[in-house]
């Protein structure tokens, strides 16, 4: 018979057991020390203007918004000024199946920069889609000559104190005058910016549907694998990857989200149904104001560019503003999911509701409000961002057509 001393001994072991596994636990999480984080440095680089000249832009561009912090780009500084590249292997499959956020992407990225260029005082062109050859040149930024450009744009030090912030918010009306300030912005006629107040009808029928096709992508194995995918559960793939969603940036509770990263990673499905529970009951209820960007063809290349690029200057305009803005972009990619599968277009006629004009199709969805600023997100820094420039590929690719000898 096993006496009380022997039970309570191996009691005592077993907590200790159990007490040292969580310590190792805690400390593969980070969760011992606040020291540095390696995957947040870009933040500092940019805020200590690290990087000088045209590599100051490309400090800029990477901190710019991506779908599922994708950072689907890659830069290379050349004779004429700065190349941006598209990386379609950094892609979210189902979830955007025709690339459309990637490039929203990439357009947000190319709008920093061209914030960025005026802090090197040189005059600064932007080409979007240079070169029909090579369609993943996807801008060039042409740098003109020392003091040829604009003084420094008001927004560069807003550019590294821009977060998406995902959390409950506190509620609020905001009033016209910062609305008008939100949009007060050059864009393209084809790019259009809706506003709703979300206690409006139309703010209403936003927040339904925007709830009805969360529970569609929640229920969509093959996007919801597609989206796990870029969760970065374990801090040591966090620091290796510097890329994709954290527990830290999800908007739950500091507490929340370090005892949450204690605890196994969480399956693609249930991080779904996690995911519509915050939207339903914490994102929309405590928004001030939803938003839409519209255009004619969101799957046209420069439009989806030019709806990413407003959506960054959108962003940075209400951190300017003192106010917190999140993506919600769960009804465009339920349209671009039924145009993938060949369904029934129900979201896209379902979204006709919100539009004042139907031959506008939305290609971004927001909400706006009050609370304590965001944390920041992963980013990885210039020196893993930077590749070849795209005229040494150009010249490249003429000299193998020219000799053809190998
Ligand atoms: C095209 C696009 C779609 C996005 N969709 C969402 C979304 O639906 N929900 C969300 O919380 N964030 C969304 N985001 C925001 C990104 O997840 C965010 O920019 C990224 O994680 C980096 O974080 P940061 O913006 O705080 O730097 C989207 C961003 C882009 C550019």
């Amino acid at each position: 018979m096993i006496d009380r001393r022997t039970l309570l001994r191996a009691g005592g072991g077993l907590g200790l057991a159990v007490a040292g596994a969580g310590l190792w636990r805690a400390h593969d999480q980070g969760l011992l020390w606040s020291g540095e984080e390696p995957a947040l440095a870009a933040w500092q680089d940019w805020n200590d203007r690290r990087y000088i000249g045209p590599l100051s832009l490309v400090s800029a561009g990477l901190l710019a918004s991506s779908p599922h912090n994708t950072q689907p780009w890659r830069f290379a500084v050349g004779r004429f000024g700065v190349d941006v590249f598209e990386v379609p292997e950094r892609q979210l499959g189902a979830m955007d199946p025709f690339g459309r956020e990637r490039l929203a992407g990439l357009g947000a990225a190319v709008h920093n920069m061209a914030l960025a260029s005026t802090g090197l005082k040189r005059a600064a062109r932007v080409k979007l889609l240079p070169d029909p050859a090579a369609p993943h040149h996807v801008a060039r930024i042409l740098l003109g000559p020392e003091n040829s450009g604009p003084a420094s744009h008001a927004l560069l030090s807003v550019i590294g104190r821009r977060h998406t912030h995902r959390g409950a918010w506190i509620g609020g009306r905001i009033a016209p005058a910062r609305q008008a300030a939100l949009l007060a912005f050059p864009r393209p006629d084809d790019i259009q910016i809706l506003l709703f107040d979300a206690g409006s009808a139309q703010g209403k029928r936003f927040a339904a549907l925007t709830t009805e096709a969360t529970a569609a992508i929640a229920g969509d194995v093959a996007m919801m694998e597609a989206s796990h995918r870029w969760f970065r559960h374990e801090k040591s793939e966090a620091d290796r990857f510097a890329d994709g969603l954290t527990m830290r940036t999800s908007g739950v509770s500091p507490l929340l989200a370090t005892l949450g990263s204690l605890l196994p990673a969480p399956s693609a499905m249930a991080e779904g149904q996690y995911w519509l529970d915050a939207t339903r009951d914490t994102a929309l209820p405590t928004a001030s104001m939803f938003g839409l960007i519209v255009t004619p063809d969101p799957q046209d290349r420069r439009s989806a560019m030019l709806a990413g690029s407003a959506w960054q200057r959108l962003h940075l305009n209400a951190t300017a503003l003192g106010l917190v803005a999140q993506p919600l972009n769960q009804l465009p990619e339920m349209i671009d999911r039924e145009a993938q599968l060949g369904l029934r277009a129900r979201f896209s006629r379902l979204a006709d509701a919100l539009l004042p004009d139907p031959a506008l199709r939305p290609t971004f969805a927001f909400r706006l409000g009050f609370a304590d600023p965001a944390l920041p997100a992963l980013r990885r820094p210039v020196s893993a961002v930077l590749g070849p420039p795209a005229r040494m590929a150009f010249e490249v690719a003429q000299w193998r057509v020219a000799g053809g000898s190998f």
